[in-house]
């Protein structure tokens, strides 16, 4: 029957939690107050480990408490609730809780209290249990007299019965701690993936790093507790030079109360070697040893390098926690993941401004080609580049097609590269198949261009640009719209340049004359809305065509 109601060993183990770790020594454990309302007395608090009594019971007079010390670690090994002596009418109930903090740690602890099984009021019967207990007659007389009459049986089953109710407390303190931890983590798991999922969103090339950046302080600056943030970007995230990309912002960004000068944050940054460092570095220096630490202004910080393909491209860092707490795990996850965020973007950004670059050195490397060939012309491709932009600006076409339309004009006599010297450089008049060699340029052009993914949509330009509105034109003599607009447009700004410009063997045509001959051409040789377009812009264009430029800038605030 007493075995039934013993609880399970492993119950013992799960009331570690039951006491919570703050209740000190001195102080009766929830746990024995739980007790002393089920039984109606208080009960000892003993040691599981050493059996010496932590908290008397003032109640009880005297006791054997050696014994009752030596077989509680007994009962607490066990880890269920028992008997342990048995004087006559006097009963010791132990019932293990398990793990209390005592004395600054966790110990195995056992409750012990003494009751009667039945009533004691001779007086032989009390002096016998003083001498027993080792208590003064009176005291003991006094103590029989207060208490209720049990039964083992009646012990066994309320003290089982206790101790499974304090393991279910145990359990919902367990779960409720718990679910405070998976509510808070849930809490700044979302808020991270509310943040990274913003920034993602806008991780646009054509912004640049420190757009992006100022953005994450901004952002950041809602869900970690810093006084101040600071983001600082290596000067080759720059995109100031990338044709159609804005202005950057500055490369040190702050936001909140950031006590640090940017030379101050470097040196800061410098220091603790955050550019080696795979990790956030977290510092907590507030209420610490502060005479090492250079910067007083920092009382807690967080320093994450951006790091992406083995390359610093900066640092990102939290300064002060807003209630003067120390930063933690969370708030240096949260930079961590902006941090990468950043760092891949300023890779990108690398890797983009290296292929633009590239790219720029070709156009360069060809039209160069083209004057060296040529020289005669020599300016040429240049002035027809700026024009073409200039007439699309008239006809209010988008600025992609005006990035188009400019490469075109200085790659569109690329073809002229693969024309015999003589024919090209001859300052007379071209006999017939001289004339048909050199009409072979647009399609050598389109050959010799049509590898280069990025340059593709240039080649409507080159291999159209001597078609003619009526279908007399060539290569392929298409006629009116069939021309693509971009090589009506560069036929127009080719053939005022052409005829406009001096050459060593004839001066440049007069403006009365060429206006004449452009508009003479309108509907026949070229399309009629270009034409228009030049007459409105002719100003405009004339101040192009007269001011030359020593090198080609492929940067879009130059190029019209
Ligand atoms: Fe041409
Ligand atoms: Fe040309």
């Amino acid at each position: 029957m007493v075995q039934e109601l013993i609880a399970p060993e492993s119950v013992a183990a799960e009331l570690i939690t039951a006491i919570p770790n703050d209740a000190a020594a001195t102080e009766s454990p929830p746990a024995l107050e739980a007790l002393r309302r089920a039984f109606g007395v208080p009960f000892a608090h003993i040691d599981g480990g050493s059996g010496e009594v932590l908290r008397p019971t003032a109640e009880m007079p005297g006791g054997d408490w050696a014994l009752w010390g030596e077989m509680s670690r007994e009962v607490a090994a066990r880890g269920h609730v028992e008997l342990i002596d048995e004087r006559g009418p006097l009963l010791v109930l132990a019932i293990p809780l398990g793990a209390t903090s005592a004395r600054g740690g966790m110990t195995n602890t056992v409750a012990v209290a003494a009751f009667l099984t039945r009533s004691v009021t001779s007086s032989q019967d009390i002096q016998n249990l003083a001498a027993s207990l080792g208590a003064e007659v009176p005291q003991v007389a006094a103590w029989c007299h207060r208490q209720t009459v049990w039964t083992a049986d009646a012990l066994l089953r309320l003290a089982a019965s206790a101790q499974h109710s304090l393991i279910v407390d145990a359990r919902n303190v367990t779960l409720s701690s718990h679910v405070d931890k998976l509510s808070d983590n849930l809490a700044s798991t979302y808020e991270e993936i509310t943040l990274l999922f913003r920034l993602t969103e806008n991780l646009r090339l054509s912004d640049g790093v420190s757009e992006l950046g100022r953005r994450a302080l901004e952002w950041l600056f809602e869900v970690v507790p810093a006084k101040g943030l600071a983001a600082e970007f290596s000067a080759e995230t720059r995109l100031d030079e990338i044709p159609g990309q804005h202005a950057s912002l500055p490369d040190f960004l702050t936001f909140g109360q950031f006590p640090l000068s940017h030379a101050e944050m470097d040196d800061l940054a410098r220091r603790v070697c955050v550019a080696q460092s795979p990790q956030p570095i977290v510092i907590n220096h507030h209420g610490g040893n502060q005479d090492q630490w250079l910067f007083p202004q920092v009382e807690q910080l967080i320093l994450v390098p951006l790091i992406s393909g083995g390359k610093s491209f900066g640092y990102l860092a939290a300064v002060n926690h807003v209630s003067d707490l120390e930063f933690g795990t969370v708030e240096a996850r949260l930079l961590g993941s902006v941090a990468t965020i950043l760092a891949i973007h300023c890779g990108n950004t690398v890797l983009y401004r290296e292929q633009a670059e590239l790219f720029s050195g070709v156009v360069r490397a060809l039209s160069s080609a083209i004057n060296a060939k040529d020289q005669y012309t020599c300016g040429h491709s240049d002035r027809v580049a700026r024009v073409a932009v200039r007439l699309a600006e008239e006809m209010g076409l988008a600025q992609d097609m005006r990035r188009t339309l400019y490469l075109a004009g200085l790659l569109h006599d690329i073809g002229k590269i693969g024309v015999k010297d003589e024919v090209l450089s001859k300052p007379g008049k071209l006999t017939p198949e001289e004339y048909e060699h050199i009409k072979q340029h647009p399609v050598l052009g389109y050959s010799i261009l049509k590898g280069l993914k990025k340059i593709e949509p240039v080649l409507p330009a080159v291999l159209h640009h001597h078609e003619s509105w009526n279908g007399k034109g060539y290569p392929d003599g298409l006629a009116g719209e069939e021309i693509p607009l971009i090589a009506r447009i560069l036929a127009v700004a080719d053939a005022f340049d052409a005829m406009g410009s001096d050459r060593p063997y004839r001066k440049g045509m007069d403006d009365e004359n060429l206006d004449k001959i452009l508009h003479d051409g309108a509907g026949r040789q070229w399309d009629v809305e270009v034409i228009d377009a030049f007459f409105r812009a002719r100003e405009d264009v004339r101040e192009i065509a007269k001011h030359e430029r020593e090198t080609i800038k492929l940067d879009g605030k130059v190029w019209a």
